[in-house]
């Protein structure tokens, strides 16, 4: 639209004016803030800024190929991708509490990207530190700005507090629903403008249990499944998110094809909700349920039984971890 197209123009010119002849770098998470903050502050400085990309293997099916490649194409942005899977599974070796998987996720998140911050101010010096803070954020902080102040709990991107960088923050004005439309605006892929809601831990927190790799495979399968038929359902606008947990310390008897197997069950975990404060447990129809349900069990080696979580939050929170 007119309006939206405006804000998204004003808003490259404040962080042309920012940012001066100065060098900027981003980290992107894949998720849409991160992805139209980067874009907005690409179009103001074009390769001045550098987007560091850290795949942390805790993604789901497709994902890290939308940022390394349709993101890329669709706004040209200088990317540097870190394929830190291995490191971030070496970390997370016999760990199976949820608060030490995030502490363990975010820690290496940090040194991963001071690497590639070093790396990057070898070649000059870079001043400037891209967030995609919304509005909502801004008030909920009290609206202070210059420092790296992330709640921790709710981004993995969490940098460290004593980074000497300012903050570029191209969406402080906004509301999510603006940032999406100011995506599209962008021309970013419908894919990340229209995410729902996702953990920075990713994958990490819904395996209950060890993350392995293995696990990660049978999870990232089962998750493809359910969103592609919620999508061909039609459901994406009506669910707030639906979680897919993989419960890898349970196995249960089952009998698939010729005989009888141990395997591990899987939660579907759709909800509904405003702000993910509260949340109701989705009346998704049966035979949606009954197509995941049959494909997840034919196509997911391993998994041998699927689950729905009728719990509202409160009492349940929409994450099982
Ligand atoms: P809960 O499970 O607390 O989740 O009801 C509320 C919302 O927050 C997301 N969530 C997280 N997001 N890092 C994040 O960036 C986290 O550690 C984290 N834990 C939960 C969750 O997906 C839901 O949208």
């Amino acid at each position: 639209t007119w309006t939206m197209l405006n804000i998204v123009e004003e808003s490259v010119e404040a962080v042309r004016r920012q940012v001066g002849d100065g060098r900027a770098i981003c980290a992107l998470s894949g998720g849409v803030d991160s992805a139209v903050a980067a874009a907005i502050v690409q179009r103001a400085i074009g390769d001045r800024l550098t987007c560091v990309f850290v795949d942390h293997g805790l993604l789901r099916k497709g994902e890290a190929e939308q940022v390394e490649r349709d993101f890329v194409a669709a706004t040209g942005v200088k990317l540097r991708v870190v394929d830190a899977a291995d490191r971030f599974l070496k970390a997370l070796e016999g760990v199976s509490d949820p608060e030490e998987k995030r502490k363990i996720i975010g820690r290496e998140f940090i040194r991963v990207f001071e690497d590639e911050q070093r790396a990057i101010m070898a070649d000059g010096p870079v001043d400037f530190l891209v967030q995609g803070t919304l509005y909502p954020d801004v008030v909920e902080s009290g609206g202070g700005t210059g420092t790296a102040n992330i709640k921790s709990h709710h981004n993995v991107g969490g940098l460290p507090e004593d980074l000497q960088f300012e903050l570029v923050e191209p969406l402080r004005a906004l509301f999510k629903d603006e940032v999406r439309r100011a995506g599209e605006e962008l021309g970013l892929p419908a894919a990340m403008v229209w995410r729902q809601p996702f953990p920075g831990p990713g994958l990490g927190i819904r395996i209950v249990g060890e993350v392995t790799r293995e696990r990660l495979d049978l999870l990232r399968e089962a998750d493809a499944i359910a969103r592609e038929e919620l999508s061909r359902a039609g459901l994406d606008r009506d669910i707030w998110q639906c979680p897919v947990v993989l419960l890898a310390d349970v196995r249960s008897v089952g009998v698939q094809g010729d005989g009888r197997t141990y395997g591990h069950p899987v939660v579907l975990r759709p909800v509904t909700s405003e702000d993910a404060m509260t949340a109701d447990w989705a009346r998704v129809p049966y035979d949606v349920l009954a197509r995941i349900s049959t494909r997840i069990t034919n196509e997911v080696r391993e998994v041998n039984r699927v689950v729905l979580d009728v719990t509202s939050k409160p009492p349940g929170t929409i994450e099982w971890e």
